[in-house]
Parts: C-alpha cells; structure tokens; sequence
C-alpha cells in the first residue's frame, strides 16, 4: 500500500497529513508558529517559520511516512514572499488578510481599467492578492524592492526549500492578480502594464504535475491554494455540489466547467486544481476567526465547548441580535478592507450564550451571501460539503445548513487542505490515474446535517435585517 504525504501551510500552523491509497490517515502532525500584525490591518509572517515547521512536521510523522510516494503542496493564497538573487528572504511575507494596499488597487484598476482586468484575470483588484502588495513595496520600500529577483506565495517558499524549485500552480497563481486564468498562464499584458518583471515569476504548473523532488528523490507535485485543496480533499471536483470552508476564513467555492468571471468580479474566478476546470468562490476574511475572537475577548477561560452549548439555548434569530462579522476588513460581498464587526439589537435579556449564537449566525449569513453570488453564475448547488475547524460544531453546522436553506455533508476524514495536497502528491507519483480515481478512492461521505425547518423562517427574516446593516453602518 503506498503512503502520500500532504502540507498545507495555513495561517497558524503547518499541518501534514500521510495518506494511504485508501484514504485512511497513516500519521497526522502540526507544528505551530506565530503571526505579527506590526500595524492594524497589517499581517506578516516569517518564512523561515514554515520551513522550520515543516521540517518537524515531516519528521514527526515518523515511520509511515519515511519514504511516501509522493508530496503534495498546500497553503494560504496571496501571500508575498520576496527574495534576493540568491533565493534570499527580503522582508517579512504579506500575508492574504493584509489590508495595506488599498491605494495600490485602486491604482491597478485605474491603469488596467477594470473591465480588462476582470476579463484578464477574473477579479478585480483586492488588498490581500498579491500585485497589489508589490506596488506598495515599489512605493514604500523601494531599497527592498530593487533586490527583488523572484517571488513566491507561502507554500511555493516551501517548496524551494524542499526541492530547490521555483514553481506554482495554476490555482494558487490565480490569486495573484497576475495570471491569465482563462489562459492558465502569466499574462503579460497586466505584467507589462503594472511594470513588473516577468523574470521573478515561477514557472506555472497544472496541481497534479511533478515540480521537483526532494533530496531523498521523492515526486513534489506543483500542489494548489488551500481552498482548491480543500475543495479536492472534500471532492468537489466537478459542478454539482459546493464546498463550504469554516476555517479562519470562511469560502463557498463551486466548480465550474469552464472559466466565467462574474462581470463585477464580486466572487473570484479562478482556476481550480483538476486540470482543465476553474472555480468560482466568495471569501469573508473572519469565519471561523470570528468565534475564535470572541472566545479570546469572553470566554478564554471556558472554551469553545462551553461556549457553543451556551449558544444552543437560545432561539434561532437570538431575539433579534445581529452579528456582522467583518472584523478584517470584508471581501465577499464586500470588498472593503476598511469594514468593521458589530453587534446589533443587544438586550438587557441578551448574555454571552447569545454573543456566541449571534456570532454563529452572522457567519451563517456572510456564507449565503456568497452562495447568492454564486447561484447567480449557474445553477443553484443542491448540497454543501464542509471542512475546517468549525464544521466539528453540530449546532454551527445546524446554523449554516438552515441560513444557507442547503442539506450539509461532512467527509470521512477532515484534514482539510493537506488531505487534498496529498491527493495531488499522489497523482504526481501515479498512485491513482486520475482526480476522479484518486478522490473515488479516499473521500467518503461521513453524515449530513439538514436545514432545522422551523429555523428556516426566522433566518430569512434575521437575514433581511442582517443585509441592512452594513449599508447603514458603512458611513460611520
Ligand atoms: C482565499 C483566501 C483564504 C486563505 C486562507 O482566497 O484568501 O482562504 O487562503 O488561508
């Protein structure tokens, strides 16, 4: 039986799983690492802390996954990472939650205008992609900025240092803002025209195709963005149904067969990890990263499990309250990095357990939003199958299922992205043929949680209520 190996380079850990042809999970492990916010809305991280990451993760996963088949590569987008002429790391990486380049899109808009650039790139130009965050460089650290001779996204960083490769994917790479993604290939045009150097860009590859080996002669293959990854490892392979991420941030993503920018870009369009199709799909920036806000400033001491079963009392709709979760910065529905949370409605009646509940519920709502917009470029998904940490909460689950009016499947074995990378892993080392061999092999379905009927109701009026308020606040 052979092993694969699957990394996925998120925003507070490395994560590694190994994977048997099976799908069963051989060894599991994380290594965790910090994240500075040197100013509000500002968020770096030090590359070297992935690479110091994954090199124990690989190791703690011991025997099993000593001499796997195949690795597969998976990280947070956007993220810049600029290097010197000797592979150097020049500053601290931008991460994709930065919201310091809003001049810069303006800009980039006004220069491409922002029809070409939707139908180049399928997306308009958004704080945490990364063109936007060479500009600012160009602008605010021009020293730095005249070293640079490549760049790479976070998990590309990590495969450089893996197998020596400068390479991406054709997933990850749509989230620079520099891809032709119907072309599948850098565009010179955007390149050119916000006079950049073609020259630091890695070579693009399809997600399944080899990019390298490691020292050890172990196939990398080119590996996908995290939400791609994530899409693959819960099979969202092909249109039908749509994949629902509760991580940090929170993503509904629908394959799509061929490429299709919606005409405002108001979801991204991008290129999927089987080769050949495209995605599209709406990201809010605090999903999950909502809850885990308000457990820190209320509830640290108690933790999540106390905190969801004081949420559970309450009505659906928590007698009014209302949550808007844009504690970053917002993307879908809104691209507006100056965005802010805040409750609404509150009580005297109104105590922690409804905080919580109404917190649950605001992200239940950003999520439809996304899933409107995505209705709208096709037809209208009949089922969601979830990943990330929020998708363990039943009550969240029940939440999500009955604000989105659409039946929920969680898989098997939810190792989120690295279980896709290592699908990929696997497909570059030709341990399954296919996609559709390799995820018929290892992704099953685990339970499925339905719309609460008599939550139905009071969601479609709290979500009326709830599309109010950011028009209402946006001015103050
Ligand atoms: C996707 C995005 C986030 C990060 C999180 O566009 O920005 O999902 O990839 O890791």
């Amino acid at each position: 039986m052979s092993v694969v190996v699957g990394i996925d380079v998120g925003t507070s850990a490395v994560k590694a799983v190994a994977l048997r042809d099976d799908g069963s999970v051989a060894a599991r492990a994380e290594s965790a690492y910090p994240l500075s916010t040197p100013r509000p809305g500002w968020a770096e991280q030090d590359p070297q802390d992935w690479w110091r990451a994954t090199e124990e993760v690989l190791e703690r996963l011991g025997a099993e996954a000593e001499q796997p088949a195949g690795i597969g590569l998976s990280g947070q987008m956007h993220g810049l990472v600029a290097l010197d002429e000797r592979d150097r790391v020049l500053r601290p990486a931008i991460l994709w939650n930065d919201q310091r380049t809003a001049q810069e899109c303006a800009e980039i808009e006004q220069t491409i205008g922002l029809e070409r650039l939707i139908s180049l790139t399928g997306n308009r130009a958004l704080t945490g992609f990364t063109a936007p965050k060479l500009l600012w460089l160009r602008r605010h650290e021009p020293d730095l900025y005249a070293q640079i001779a490549r760049i790479a996204l976070p998990k590309d960083y990590v495969r450089l240092r893996l197998c020596g490769e400068h390479a991406i994917d054709v997933a990850d790479a749509s989230g620079t803002l520099l891809l032709d993604v119907a072309g599948r290939r850098w565009s010179e045009e955007v390149v050119e025209a916000l006079e950049l150097d073609s020259a630091w860009l890695p070579r693009v590859l399809e997600s399944p195709e080899p990019s390298g080996a490691t020292a050890d002669e172990v196939p990398v293959a080119a590996g996908a963005g995290d939400q791609a990854a994530g899409a693959l490892g819960v099979g969202v392979v092909a249109p039908g149904p749509v994949s629902v991420a509760l991580g940090t941030s929170g993503v509904v993503f629908a394959a799509l067969p061929e490429f299709a920018a919606d005409p405002q870009a108001r979801v991204h369009a991008f290129c999927h990890a089987v080769p050949g199709t495209w995605h599209a799909m709406g990201v809010m920036l605090s999903a999950a990263g909502s809850l885990r806000w308000l457990r820190d400033a209320v509830g640290a001491e108690v933790g999540y499990e106390q905190l969801l079963g004081e949420a559970a009392r309450w009505p659906a709709g928590t007698e009014g309250l209302l949550f808007m979760p844009y504690l970053a910065g917002e993307r879908t529905p809104h691209a507006d990095p100056d965005a802010r949370g805040a409750f609404a409605g509150l009580s005297v009646r109104h105590d922690r357990g409804a905080l919580v509940r109404a917190v649950l519920e605001g992200v239940a709502f950003g999520l439809r939003d996304s899933l409107e917009l995505i209705a709208e470029l096709g037809e209208r998904p009949e089922l969601g199958r979830v990943s990330g940490g929020g998708a363990r909460s039943d009550l969240w689950m029940q939440i999500v299922a009955s604000a989105l009016e659409l039946p929920l499947e969680r898989v098997a074995v939810d190792e989120g992205a690295a279980f896709g990378a290592a699908i990929l892993g696997g497909l570059a080392a030709g341990v399954w043929p296919d996609v559709d061999r390799a995820v018929g092999a290892t992704v099953r379905p685990r339970d499925r949680i339905e719309p609460v009927v008599e939550w139905v109701e009071p969601y479609r009026e709290q979500r009326e209520r709830y599309r109010q308020l950011y028009p209402a606040l946006r001015e103050l």
